[in-house]
């Protein structure tokens, strides 16, 4: 695709990613690639290497707050991350991933939570997770003017009601009723779904039934786009990490190593050298020196 801009001044500022691009890319066959961040570094390296939308996960309550699972995660943490993500980010749409709490109980906490994503954590659309009773939620937001990504099959959020951590949709009933979900959030409004550990098959097919744009997270290669968390991309999660994460670089290491090598500098005194120093000009140094002689 090729990126718009805006001049502002001087420079010129890319365009922000429209929504009717990603339908676009889907209709040209243009796959959309999507990452979590949680700050203004990682959106701004997301956008810098080409990521079209970046997503402020609620997978933050894992990777960046350290909590068992995704509930914890208040509407405050989300804003605080979104609002520094969406500061490092121009043209990727920037995406608020809806906490646990904030949109179950009624369509006006739903659309109160939404409003704030925009206003305070000024992020471009929403994402939730589920169908059936969030289709509600997902229309009311809808009409109040914010564009709704849903999320189907794996959905974290409800990981003890689905067995666990575990692919969704593996019989032929389910998978047919993960089908009708997905036509059912395009009727809502949605204008795009995350489909997360799904058969490849199921998912195949519900890409191709859908007019609105899939994303996969280990639902195979047919889907419109993929997705995965920075922290898994990047090899910074420790210990068991899912079958569909793929890793890109191991920062574990190279942090780690990093980290010991200022450790031992310290205690040697190797950090700082005198090129790391400031000085200060030789007739003030003298009066300094003059002044804070000890009192006898
Ligand atoms: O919270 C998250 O990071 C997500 C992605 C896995 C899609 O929902």
């Amino acid at each position: 695709m090729t990126t718009s801009h805006t001049n502002v001044g001087e420079t010129q500022v890319p365009a922000k990613m429209a929504l009717t691009e990603l339908a676009t890319m889907k209709r040209q066959g243009t796959p959309i690639a999507m990452v979590t961040a949680y700050d203004a570094a990682g959106g701004r390296l997301a956008e810098a290497a080409g990521i079209d939308v970046v997503l402020i996960g609620d997978s933050a309550a894992m990777v960046v707050l350290g909590h068992e699972s995704t509930v914890p995660v208040t509407m405050d943490e989300m804003l605080f991350m979104t609002r520094a993500v969406a500061s490092g980010v121009r043209r990727p749409l920037v995406v608020g991933d809806m906490p646990f709490g904030s949109y179950q109980v009624s369509n006006a906490d739903a659309v109160r939570n939404a409003v704030r994503f925009i206003k305070e954590g000024r992020a471009d659309t929403v994402k939730l997770e589920g169908a059936g009773r969030m289709l509600p939620r997902v229309r009311a937001i809808v009409e109040s003017g914010i564009p709704v990504m849903g999320h189907l099959g794996l959905t974290p959020q409800s990981a003890t009601a689905l067995g666990g951590y575990k692919a969704q949709g593996r019989t032929a009933v389910r998978a047919r009723r993960m089908l009708s979900d997905a036509l059912a959030l395009q009727e809502a409004g949605c204008y795009s779904i995350v489909l997360e550990a799904v058969p490849t098959p199921v998912a195949a097919r519900i890409t191709a039934e859908l007019e609105i744009p899939t994303i996969g997270i280990g639902a195979g290669p047919a889907c419109d786009g993929q997705v995965l968390v920075y922290h898994d991309l990047l090899g910074l999660t420790e210990g068991h990490t899912a079958r569909f994460v793929k890793r890109y670089a191991d920062l574990s290491t190279v942090i780690r190593e990093a980290l010991a090598a200022f450790v031992a500098d310290v205690r040697s005194g190797a950090y700082p050298e005198e090129r790391h120093t400031y000085g200060m000009p030789a007739d003030e140094l003298a009066a300094f020196e003059a002044d804070s002689q000890p009192k006898p």
